[in-house]
């Protein structure tokens, strides 16, 4: 017996030991952890069950009959963060480069179904070279196979990707389908063809890091959610991360107790909005003031910086909040805001999120740009995404909701349950300026009569009552008591029943 305890525990340190010390030592020469200090770091101490660790491929040909690694480039299995289950692949780079197999994505497929039975989310560590080139068609298949999970989990329980080396050709479509796709800088990168096959077929000569690092991806592409600095903080911002989600579409998020109490006044509140309306001011100011102990997770902070999108929480409990942030192209709505945003309110809806909308929103950007990039489409999907959304929904208008803008962002006519206004706020078709230039078109020479129409424009339409007489929003509140508005509403709403007609599904306009 003792024996056979000895050759487990041998094979057990074999495994352990992926590619060997030479290419361990090489992953941390890049300044990355390998797949198991990955694990190791992300989930609680000790509470990793590994699965499928002596695994190994089953490919003949290029010589692979003879170097054959245990566990075959990914390491499996399930563990928690802060007490919660979540299951987990981290790929192996010292192992063939971390490439999928067939038993490699076999291993990938086991634990998201796992996952799929028992509600918990699936977190991925990518660092692969792709396909694994002497297994052909075999890990195409494996790649497929669990593109086709992703798709079948989506909406059923989160699905995190975490890049952390390469993410290259058909690859990349694992992560794009799951929720979150977070990125380490300068170690990872993610692209369809390579610099080379660019350089080939464009005559685009461009770096790893241009055309699919971190920095591309957060802040041109919008592919990525958030950047990292290094492995390190990326799991640890990822155990942040964790704490906000649910496990499953059934589930309520987790609450987390706190001491801010929800009555909290914010008296600064009351000065954040200029008297001028066209002086902008950080809308990143009142979200930090208004959610619980200034916690703030935000998504896609590099990315459409017009709008805000993240998680917070009020009264210990995960809300997502979308807000419209004036110091960027005036808090306009355009293709990439309303992209960002769509996906994020979906997100909430699918997995019991109330959303909570601060609206400071002067329109949709004019343009050509805008519209041969098709702001019509693109716009639709924010009005779409907020229309199906029946999670609770909370609104809070601080200043400008102006034209169609108004009715996206979460308004009342898209069943928006709770929605309040600021004192300073303006609801109208559009502007005062451009409302008279174009009904008083007859005076625009006459300075004093389109100075006077404006005035009296702005005094009847620049402010929240006429909406409020039509009982579109539901109070006028003061500034420094919107936590505790906030507070109660979701409160009243905790037990919210709405749902859509049946139907297979919507067709959003993508
Ligand atoms: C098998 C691979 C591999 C792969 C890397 N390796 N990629 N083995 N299949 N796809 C092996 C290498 O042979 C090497 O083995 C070890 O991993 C480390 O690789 P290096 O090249 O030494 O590392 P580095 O210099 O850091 O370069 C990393 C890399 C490069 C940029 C990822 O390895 C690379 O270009 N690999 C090929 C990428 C690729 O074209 N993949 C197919 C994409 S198409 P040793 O034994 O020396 O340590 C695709 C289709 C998916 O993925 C379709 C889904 C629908």
């Amino acid at each position: 017996m003792h024996d056979i305890i000895r050759q487990l525990e041998e094979k057990r340190a074999a495994a352990r030991m992926g590619g060997g010390q030479r290419r361990i030592d090489s992953q941390h020469a890049k300044g990355k952890l390998t797949a198991r200090e990955r694990i190791e770091l992300l989930l609680d101490p000790d509470s990793f069950e590994e699965w499928d660790m002596f695994v190994e491929h089953r490919c003949t040909d290029f010589g692979m009959d003879k170097q054959s690694i245990p566990g075959d480039g990914v390491v499996t299995g399930y563990g928690t963060i802060n007490g919660r289950l979540v299951f987990v692949f981290s790929q192996d780079f010292t192992v063939f480069g971390g490439s999928l197999s067939g038993s490699h994505a076999e291993k990938i497929c086991k634990i998201m179904d796992h996952a799929m039975k028992v509600g918990a989310p699936v977190i991925g560590l990518n660092d692969s070279g792709g396909a694994r080139i002497q297994e052909g068609v075999d890990s195409l298949a494996g790649y497929a196979d669990v593109f086709q999970r992703n798709v079948m989990a989506s909406g059923v329980v989160p699905q995190i990707s975490m890049i952390m080396g390469p993410c290259a050709g058909g690859a990349v479509y694992s992560p794009a389908m799951t929720d979150f796709i977070f990125m380490v800088k300068d170690t990872s990168y993610m692209f369809v063809t390579g610099p080379e096959v660019v350089k080939t077929v464009t005559h685009e000569v461009v770096t790893h890091e241009e055309l699919g690092g971190a920095v591309t991806h957060n802040t041109k592409s919008g592919v990525a959610d958030r950047a990292f600095e290094n492995d390190v903080e990326a799991l640890l911002m990822l155990r942040r991360f964790m704490d906000f989600l649910p496990a499953n579409n059934r589930e309520r998020p987790p609450v987390r107790p706190t001491t801010d109490l929800a009555e909290r006044m914010e008296m600064s509140l009351d000065t954040l909005v200029p008297d001028n309306p066209n002086k902008p001011y950080d809308m990143k100011e009142l979200i930090a003031k208004v959610v619980d102990d200034g916690d703030f997770f935000e998504i896609q902070p590099d990315y459409a910086g017009n709008i805000i999108t993240g998680f917070g929480r009020m009264e210990g409990s995960t809300v997502g909040i979308v807000a419209n942030q004036p110091m960027v192209l005036a808090g306009c709505l355009d293709i990439r805001s309303s992209i960002k945003a769509a996906r994020f309110v979906r997100f909430c809806d699918a997995f019991n999120i109330p959303v909570v909308t601060f609206v400071d929103v002067p329109g949709f950007l004019p343009g050509t740009a805008q519209e041969y990039g098709g702001i019509i489409k693109h716009g639709a999907k924010l009005l779409y995404a907020y229309a199906e959304c029946t999670v609770p929904k909370i609104t809070v208008i601080t200043r400008k909701a102006y034209g169609g803008a108004y009715d996206v962002m979460s308004s009342k006519h898209l069943r928006g349950d709770v929605n309040l206004a600021w004192p300073s706020a303006e609801i109208a078709v559009m502007g005062p300026k451009g409302a008279v230039e174009i009904i008083f078109r007859q005076d625009i020479g006459d300075q004093e009569k389109i100075e006077a129409r404006t005035e009296e424009y702005r005094q009847k339409f620049a402010n929240p009552f006429i909406a409020g007489h039509r009982g579109f929003i539901d109070d006028v509140i003061m500034p420094h008591a919107t936590r505790k508005r906030i507070c109660r509403s979701l409160a009243m709403l905790k037990d919210k029943k709405l749902e859509n007609p049946w139907r297979k599904h919507g067709n959003i306009p993508l």
